[in-house]
C-alpha cells in the first residue's frame, strides 16, 4: 500500500456496502474489537442504516457504520480497518467521507464514541475537529455538544468518551 505521506493517494475506492456485501465487513471486525465491542459491532452490522467500505486491490480494508439519529444529527457507531493497512490514512479517508455524507444530508452535528485509552481513535476524531463533550454542557440544539436524548442509542458506556464535531450553527431562531 503507498504511504499516506510519500505524495500519491492511495488507489481507493469508498462505497456503500449493501445488505448482503456486510457480511464481508465480519473479517474487518474480527480483526478489529474483542469481546463485547466485537459482539455489538457485528449487530450493528446488520441494524445500522449505512456501511461505507474502504476498497484497496479488491480487498475490503476498512469500514464505517453511520447513522442519522436525527435529520440534524449524525453518529460514526464504528470505524475499523484491517490491522495490516492501519496507518495509511483509510480510516482518515472514511471519517472524510461520513462527515461529507453527513454535511450533504444536511447534519449540523457528529458524534462518536472512543474508548479513553484508544489513543488511535481519539487522534483520530480530533485531527477532524472533534472534541470531548461534557454530559452537562448545552445541547446540541442550544448550540453547544451536549448530546440531550441521544445517549442511549449511542451505546456509549462506562470509559468512553463522547466526541462531537460542529458542522455548522444553529439556524437563527430556533
Ligand atoms: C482507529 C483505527 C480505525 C485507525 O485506522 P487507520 O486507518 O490506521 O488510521 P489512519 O491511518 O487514517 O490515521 C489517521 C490519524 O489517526 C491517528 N492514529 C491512527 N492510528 C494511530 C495510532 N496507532 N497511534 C496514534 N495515532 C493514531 C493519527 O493522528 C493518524 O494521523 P497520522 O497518520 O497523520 O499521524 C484503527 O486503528 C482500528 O481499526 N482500530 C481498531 C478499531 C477501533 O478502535 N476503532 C475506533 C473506535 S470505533
Amino acid at each position: 500500500m503507498h504511504s499516506s505521506t510519500d505524495g500519491v493517494p492511495p488507489p481507493m475506492v469508498v462505497k456503500d456496502l449493501s445488505t448482503p456485501e456486510r457480511e464481508l465487513a465480519i473479517p474487518v471486525i474480527i480483526d478489529s474489537f474483542t469481546g463485547i465491542y466485537r459482539w455489538h459491532a457485528k449487530r450493528t452490522l446488520q441494524s445500522v442504516s449505512r456501511v461505507r467500505g474502504a476498497w484497496w486491490e479488491g480487498e475490503l480494508v476498512g469500514v464505517s457504520m453511520l447513522e442519522l439519529l436525527d435529520p440534524a444529527v449524525g453518529y460514526v457507531y464504528y470505524l475499523a480497518v484491517r490491522s495490516a493497512h492501519r496507518r495509511h490514512g483509510v480510516a482518515r479517508r472514511l471519517l472524510d467521507d461520513a462527515l461529507e455524507l453527513f454535511r450533504s444530508s444536511g447534519a449540523r452535528v457528529v458524534f462518536a464514541a472512543a474508548e479513553e485509552e484508544n489513543t488511535a481513535s481519539l487522534r483520530l476524531f480530533e485531527s477532524r475537529g472533534f472534541r470531548p463533550t461534557e454530559p452537562k454542557e448545552p445541547g446540541w440544539r442550544e448550540g453547544g455538544l451536549g448530546a440531550w436524548g441521544f445517549r442511549s442509542r449511542m451505546m456509549v458506556v462506562s470509559g468512553e468518551l463522547l466526541l462531537g464535531l460542529r458542522l455548522s450553527p444553529e439556524p437563527a431562531g430556533t
